[in-house]
This record gives C-alpha cells, sequence and structure tokens, in this order.
C-alpha cells in the first residue's frame, strides 16, 4: 500500500500532478485512487468529467464500501474522490461540534458565533486526512494520491493527528475516569454530556493516531512537493520539506512544473519572450539546488490548459515513462536538528555546495539565505528556519561535504 501526497503552493499543478500520478499508476495495475479535498471540484475539471458520466459512475459504483455521491470512475483501475470537508464533518463530528457549541453558549455567548469559536482552524483538513484513513482500512487500493490543497499551514495538519491524539486521548481517559463528569458539568452548565460523545471522542483519536503511524512510515507514505519555476512556490515547497523533515515524514520527489521548455525559442521569439525563458532557467538551477538531495522531475508548461485524461496520460509519459511512480524516489532527512547542550543546537541541511568558500550566508528573519555565484548570476538557497531558532544567533556556519552545519546559541 502506498500514500502519494502532493502539496505545494496554489497554481502549481498538484492537482494535475496527482492525476497524472494516478493514470501511470493504475496503468501499472495498482488500484488507484486519486483524493482531493479542494473547495472547488478541481478532479472534475482536471478529468474533464462531465455530469453525464457522473450518473454511471455513481451506479457502477454502488458495491464501494465507501458509500460517497463525489465516487467516480475514471478507468478500470482509477478512481477518483472529491472529498467534501462539510459532508466528513456533518458526518463524523457533528455531534462533538454542537457539544463544544453549547458549552460555548451556555456561558453567554450567541449560538452562531459558538458554533465558529467551536470549529477548530484546520478541522476541514484534518476530517479530509480522516476520509484517507477510512479508504485505507477498506484495503480496496493498492495506491492513493492526495492531492493537498495550499500547503504550509494544511501540512501542518498533516502532524497534527499524533499531537491532538496524544492530548485528547489524556484528556478523553482523564474525563472518564471521573465517573460523574457529566453529573458535575451538568451541575455548573446545565448541560449533560451527550450519550456517546465519549465514547466518539475515543474512537476519533484512535483514528487520528492510525492516520499519524501510516503518515509518518516512510515505506507507505511519500511527500512529494510541486513548485513552478519561481521563487514564492520554490520557497513554499522548501519550507514544506524542512517541516516534513522534522515531522519524520520522508519527501522523495520535487516536481518542477510548468518551465517553458527552450525549444519554444526561435529566431523570431522577441526580447520578452527570452528574458523570460532566461529568467526561468535561473529559477530552474535554484530550484536544483533548493530540492538537493532530492531528485527532481522537469515538467514543460504546454501551449493548452493541462486537462482531459489523454493531455494528463501524456504528460504521465512525460514525467514518469516507463518508471513506476509507486517507487520510492529518494528515503532520507536533508534536514536535522540535534540539541547540543540546553543553550545550543546544531542545525544540519544537505546543500549542493561542498565548502563554504564563495559562498555567502546570510540570516534573514526565519530563514538563513545561501547566494553563490554561478555562470548566469547567483543561485540563491533558502534555508528555511524551525521555529526553536527563532529565539537564538547563529555562533557559525560550515560546510562540508555537502553539509550546512549551523550552530545555534540562545541569546
Ligand atoms: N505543465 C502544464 N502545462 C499547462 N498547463 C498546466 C500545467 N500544469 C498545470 N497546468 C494548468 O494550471 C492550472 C493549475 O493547475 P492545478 O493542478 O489546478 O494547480 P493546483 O492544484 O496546484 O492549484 C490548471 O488550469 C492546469 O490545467
Ligand atoms: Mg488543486
Amino acid at each position: 500500500m502506498r500514500l502519494i501526497i502532493y502539496t505545494g503552493k496554489g497554481g502549481t499543478g498538484k492537482t494535475v500532478t496527482s492525476c497524472c500520478t494516478a493514470i501511470k499508476l493504475a496503468e501499472k495495475e495498482y488500484r488507484t485512487l486519486v483524493v482531493s479535498s479542494d473547495p472547488a471540484h478541481t478532479l472534475g475539471d482536471a478529468f474533464k468529467l462531465s455530469d453525464h458520466n457522473k450518473q454511471d459512475s455513481i451506479e457502477s459504483n454502488k458495491h464501494d464500501s465507501i458509500e460517497s455521491s463525489q465516487m467516480r470512475k475514471i478507468s478500470p483501475n482509477l478512481h477518483a474522490l472529491q472529498v467534501d470537508p462539510i459532508i466528513e464533518i456533518k458526518e463524523q463530528y457533528s455531534d462533538i461540534l454542537t457539544y463544544m457549541a453549547s458549552i460555548f453558549s451556555s456561558r453567554g455567548v450567541d449560538e452562531p458565533l459558538a458554533y465558529e469559536i467551536a470549529m477548530m482552524p484546520g478541522m476541514t483538513q484534518l476530517f479530509s486526512l480522516l476520509k484517507i484513513e477510512q479508504l485505507i482500512h477498506t484495503k480496496a487500493y493498492d495506491a492513493i494520491v492526495l492531492d493537498m490543497p495550499a500547503s504550509g499551514e494544511a501540512l501542518r495538519y498533516l502532524y497534527f493527528p499524533k499531537l491532538a491524539g496524544a492530548i485528547g486521548k489524556k484528556l478523553s481517559g482523564l474525563m472518564g475516569a471521573f465517573s460523574g463528569f457529566s453529573k458535575m458539568f451538568q451541575a455548573f452548565s446545565g448541560i449533560s454530556l451527550p450519550n456517546g460523545v465519549l465514547q466518539y471522542e475515543q474512537e476519533l483519536f484512535d483514528r487520528l493516531d492510525i492516520l499519524s503511524d501510516i503518515i509518518r512510515d516512510n515505506n507507505v507514505t511519500s511527500l512529494r512537493l510541486v513548485a513552478n519555476p519561481d521563487s514564492f512556490s520554490i520557497e513554499n515547497a522548501k519550507r514544506a520539506l524542512m517541516s516534513a523533515s522534522l515531522y519524520g515524514i520522508n519527501v522523495d520527489l520535487a516536481v518542477v512544473n510548468k518551465i517553458i521548455p527552450s525549444s519554444a525559442l526561435g529566431e523570431n521569439s522577441g526580447e520578452y519572450f527570452t528574458k523570460l525563458t532566461e529568467f526561468q532557467q535561473t529559477k530552474l538551477e535554484e530550484a536544483r539546488a533548493n530540492f538537493y538531495p532530492l531528485p527532481i522531475k522537469e515538467v514543460p508548461l504546454h501551449s493548452v490548459e493541462l486537462a482531459g485524461v489523454e493531455m494528463l496520460r501524456s504528460n504521465a509519459n512525460l514525467m514518469f515513462g516507463d518508471s513506476d511512480p509507486a517507487d520510492i524516489y529518494y528515503q532520507g532527512k536533508p534536514f536535522s536538528i540535534v540539541q547540543q547542550d540546553s543553550n545550543r543546537l546544531q542545525f544540519a541541511v544537505k546543500v549542493p555546495f561542498t565548502t563554504e568558500k564563495d559562498l555567502e550566508i546570510t540570516r534573514f528573519g526565519s530563514e538563513v539565505i545561501l547566494k553563490i555565484r554561478s555562470a548566469t548570476g547567483y543561485i540563491v538557497n533558502v534555508i528555511p528556519l524551525p521555529v526553536i531558532t527563532y529565539n537564538m544567533e547563529i555562533l557559525e556556519a560550515t560546510v562540508n561535504n555537502n553539509v550546512l552545519d549551523i550552530i545555534f546559541e540562545k541569546n
């Protein structure tokens, strides 16, 4: 079983890359599911599904153990699932939500506001992930490709389960131990704990735990980064790489999508187009340096919008050729943190440079910027710093054997 998650900045091509990967996996005869929880019906758009074949696919999917009108059959081995977070919350969370809202409203908060407060940030994301846990449980698929909307924050909720699970278990364990809890609670709020809420909560945390184990199992889950040849999307993906490294989630591939091919340049291209292409080549070089040591797939910008099964399939061939998208393309930790003592911390990052000679190292807020001169100008390597270093200073920074070692000290 493989869980492949694509993440990156909006518009970089996560959805189409997920679809291409899924098409290739299905060709390789994996029973494949591609899942998106984007609010817009992006999978339908990418595959160019009409509402007409929606009816057919619902009919043919009646036997599926996950009942959902959003499950569509694309080809014999390939299904696409558009998760509706609102439906998921309604089905999986509404008892707890109502209960929490009732606590707040008993404290004098208006009911609409009480619901807003009770809805914790990231809940919609979390329930999309819980859907994955449910799907894995059915054992109906060999490969699940997850298209994760807007990286950064969303990615955080991948790590959330373990923490929320651990805290929640303690809490609900405590609550359970209080046999008279609901009575006591009733006494001061006037609201009794609805039947089954505790039991349900416990189940929820158990599922979160399972989900977290799946995601941090490097033989099952791979996170893949999607960026374009521009600084913002590269930086965004780089931060995701750093966080994933720290949390023990394996990142095995970076996709740089929408590269204008040099072959598109002709004698009559004009200055604007030539400049843009050159700029992209610089950014591509920057991406290679920034995603080191991950393997990179470089995908051209097509002359028309990438959509529809046929076009996705030919793009999948460009990306993967004969190789198997279920392979683990890289395993390792590009970042690591070692606490040397209570004041000192060693932050090690794999970099594509062998020595710090000719390398300019500057800290800029929550990042360290490495600049190295290249034939075309400077190559910039952005090193996103972990939160723990925010109140620390850099004592020294050295590069040895493709590892940048930064020693931080508390000030
Ligand atoms: N390599 C490409 N060539 C041409 N169009 C592309 C390419 N990659 C993505 N697109 C188009 O760019 C838009 C955004 O892609 P999408 O996969 O929806 O991004 P995301 O899911 O990251 O927001 C879509 O219209 C898609 O068809
Ligand atoms: Mg998308």
